[in-house]
């Protein structure tokens, strides 16, 4: 058998899902009578962590279920957990605590914890022993699984545990139930090799690997022909997408491949580790009509000690060559990126280089976060003497020196005239609307709810610090 078939779940592996399926659904036809079933998934985390969501929606549909907003309502709760920080995990344990009561209530309801969390031994561990009431617990691998663990957890007298180890699986034709009917998203690869010091994605994910570039196409047209107006490409690092499929293919191949089907819509993608984004994937941006204007771009540290200690490898110079070439080619580029604060070790002349970096890019936005340490990762060994109280400070100034920068980039746009994908209400007073410039800008404007999930163009009139103001052109 080759590496790739056994990366790929089988056809056969498959139908025997459909088979739990078809067996969960009787069971629940029985035990409900002429009532549905209702089920409550909430996944927590990244864009991925809600994509493996909506295949778990989708699977449960087939069993009969239907959903619910509300735990109370629920005779199935599924958190799909996040691990990547702290707070993360504890928002998870606070709100499984909160179903203790809900479940003395309704002894019926079936409790399921998956992702991230799972897949760390000392987290089913803590919930074993502390959390007796959780039913169900299965890891990012046997995602597919699930009409056989609910079969399981619906027939069996014990606890049901699933959570092999693995190196990871790639799963196709799963049923998706997409959470909008405007925005999609799409993994072309999943896991991650790069272990960033601090990250435990690869632990939990697995190792990288890529889909094929027919089915991810096959999809997007599907999608396209269902009136979506914008995909998402997911991965943890696309610029490496393509590595150990027969074909060879790049991500900038494949992005002039999605550019290329018919239709009216936009294409983004992310997370690009800056090790691996080349001059390429700008010219690619550049060339492409249908791939928005936003490079998100993670930089975590403006200091190349802090950086090498992260094993990030790359340096502040060839991220700020790339960014500067970037510029020069597509001047209205925007960037956006992560940041991490406090890292084991981080000097105050460690930071100060972060806020040069950041006043030197003119980053549109940042996703900031305070340094977590992670039980597993390198990083967790290292010596870490800064202060809570250094780490707050610092991330408060970070985020004040991005706020006027942000504010000073958007002045720039009052005047001009951007185009919107309209996505839903907007926050900025009654028969307001929202929606993102190519660039990723949010944008507020007063129109008609009949224009959710089309393009209009809108002429800014007023820059908040989060957002645009402004008024559909005539
Ligand atoms: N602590 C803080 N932030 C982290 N991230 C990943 N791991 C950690 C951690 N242990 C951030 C990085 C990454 C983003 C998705 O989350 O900035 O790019
Ligand atoms: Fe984590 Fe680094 Fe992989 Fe991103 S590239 S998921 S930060 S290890």
């Amino acid at each position: 058998m080759s590496k790739r078939e056994n990366i790929v779940v089988s056809k056969e592996d498959l139908k025997k899902q459909q088979v739990f399926t078809e067996k969960v659904r009787k069971i629940l036809e029985d035990r409900y009578k002429d009532t549905m079933p209702m089920a409550h998934v909430h996944s927590y985390g990244c864009q991925q962590n809600i994509s493996d969501g909506e295949k778990i929606k989708g699977m449960l549909a087939l069993m009969g279920y239907g959903f619910t907003n509300s735990t109370s309502d629920a005779d199935l709760v599924i958190y799909n957990t996040c691990a990547i920080r702290e707070n993360a995990e504890d928002r998870v344990f606070g709100n499984v605590g909160a179903l203790k009561h809900i479940k003395k209530k309704n002894p019926n309801m079936i409790i399921g914890l998956c992702g991230c969390m799972m897949q760390q031994k000392h987290i089913v561990e803590k919930l074993k022993k502390s959390f007796p009431y959780v039913d169900l617990i299965f890891g990012t691998h046997v995602v597919h699984e699930l009409p056989q663990n609910i079969y399981n957890a619906l027939t069996m007298d014990k606890r049901v545990f699933n959570v092999p180890d693995s190196d990871g699986v790639i799963v196709e034709d799963l049923p998706i139930k997409r959470d909008g009917t405007i925005k999609a998203w799409v993994p072309i690869m999943y896991g991650c090799n790069n272990f960033c010091t601090y990250c435990i994605v690869p632990y939990v994910r697995g190792r990288e690997r890529s889909r094929e570039p027919e089915l991810i196409l096959n999809e997007i047209k599907q999608l396209i022909s269902e009136g979506y107006k914008e995909i998402t490409l997911l991965g943890q690092n696309v610029n490496s997408y393509g590595k150990g499929l027969d074909e060879e293919i790049t991500f900038s191949e494949l992005l002039r491949r999605i550019n290329a089907l018919d239709g009216d819509f936009r294409i983004r993608f992310m997370t690009s580790h800056p090790k691996d984004a080349t001059k390429e994937l700008i010219d690619t941006i550049a060339e492409c009509d249908k791939v928005c204007n936003h490079l998100h771009l993670p930089v975590q540290s403006g200091s190349d000690r802090i950086l090498k200690l992260m094993n990030r490898h790359y340096n502040r110079e060839q991220y700020m060559e790339l960014i500067n070439y970037a510029k020069a080619k597509i001047p209205d580029l925007s960037f956006t990126s992560d940041i991490i604060v406090g890292f084991p070790t981080e000097t105050e002349e460690d930071f100060k280089g972060t806020i040069d970096l950041i006043k030197e890019v003119e980053y549109d936005s940042l996703f900031t976060f305070i340094y977590s340490k992670r039980v597993g990762t390198k990083a967790a060994e290292m010596e870490d003497p800064i202060t809570n109280k250094e780490k707050s400070e610092r991330f408060q100034y970070l985020l004040d020196v991005q706020k006027d920068i942000g504010v000073e980039k958007y002045k720039k746009y009052v005047g001009k005239t951007v185009r919107v994908l309209v996505d839903g209400e907007g926050k900025s007073g009654e028969d307001y609307l929202t929606g993102r410039t190519d660039n990723f800008i949010i944008v507020d404007f007063k129109g008609d709810k009949s224009l959710i999930g089309q393009f209009v163009d809108v002429e800014i009139t007023q820059a908040l610090n989060w957002a645009l103001l402004g008024k559909i052109c005539e």
